[in-house]
């Protein structure tokens, strides 16, 4: 089961954002909307966040990363958790994960530092984490259980009909992230548009579990931008969903985005699935 934005147990169902176009598939019917999934987890999966790990150490320290599509957030917190537990607090004043989402309704969840985590989630984490350079961390080394009064629901009330805890960023790690992380509401397809890449330095553009909502010609387009501004060294991330070749996440594609983003010059990191490509 999928995860409702707004807090309704059954979502509705995936056409309901989409109107039927043309041969090239589905449109979407209003990005502007809150009505997107906004399904996301800490460390989902592990391995994806080891591998990025991998890669950042190779990286000139500092490197930009883009979380985009961030959902509530839980990317671009566990991208924080795993720099800080590798590289110490020092990782805040050094990199700055760009972190955007077309859901206004996310964005502000993210902003709020409340978090819902589940058994996976803390699983997850603790094995992304447990091989940081720092020590023993957790998932539960960054948070700590809610103690604000202000509260109102979260997005994610329940994951996978698990009751979730409801937790915050512990003080330290809060403050972190507010020197690293910038939330901000915004579509994909103008980020680069209006804040063009740095094209000296190498950077990692993570757009995961969400091109789907992109039209093909937004698709090409955005690979278009990412070949000119990113580079050589760079890395493009992205999500399982961007393999799905059957089902209701490839009806409207064509071409897989993995094919997309080969054609487009970048070269998978892994023989089969590869959710990391990077530009020679
Ligand atoms: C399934 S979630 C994926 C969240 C996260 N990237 C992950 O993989 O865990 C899809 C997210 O894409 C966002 N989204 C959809 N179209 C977008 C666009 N054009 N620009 C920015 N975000 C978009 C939705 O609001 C939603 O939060």
């Amino acid at each position: 089961m999928r995860i409702s934005p707004l807090a309704i147990a059954q979502p509705p169902h995936f056409s309901a954002h989409f109107a039927n176009t043309s041969a090239h598939g589905l449109r979407l019917k209003n990005p502007a909307q809150d009505q997107l999934w906004h399904d996301t987890e800490f460390f989902s999966p592990s391995s994806f966040f080891h591998q990025l790990l991998e890669q950042l150490k190779q990286l000139p320290p500092g490197t930009p990363i883009y979380s985009m599509a961030c959902s509530t957030g839980e990317e671009p917190l566990s991208l924080a958790m795993i720099l800080v537990s590798q590289f110490g607090r020092e990782a805040a004043s050094k990199y700055k994960i760009t972190a955007v989402d077309i859901g206004k309704q996310a964005i502000e969840q993210a902003k709020s530092g409340v978090v819902t985590v589940n058994h996976t989630e803390r699983r997850n984490a603790d094995a992304a984490l447990a091989g940081s350079s720092t020590g023993d961390n957790t998932l539960m080394s960054f948070l700590e259980p809610l103690t604000r009064r202000d509260y109102r629901p979260a997005l994610r009330p329940r994951i996978n009909n698990v009751t979730s805890e409801t937790l915050q960023l512990q003080p330290w790690f809060a403050n972190l992230v507010s020197q690293m992380v910038t939330f901000s509401v915004g579509d994909v397809r103008q980020v680069l548009s209006n804040n063009p890449i740095d094209s000296s330095k190498p950077c990692v553009f993570l757009f995961r579990n969400a091109w789907h909502y992109l039209p093909d010609k937004d698709r090409t387009t955005l690979l278009q931008q990412l070949k000119q501004q990113m580079a050589p060294g760079s890395i493009i991330g992205i999500g399982h969903l961007e393999h799905e070749r059957s089902g209701e996440y490839a009806t409207r594609e064509r071409v897989s985005t993995a094919e997309l983003i080969e054609r487009a010059g970048f070269t998978p990191m892994s023989k089969k699935n590869a959710t990391l490509f990077q530009k020679k």
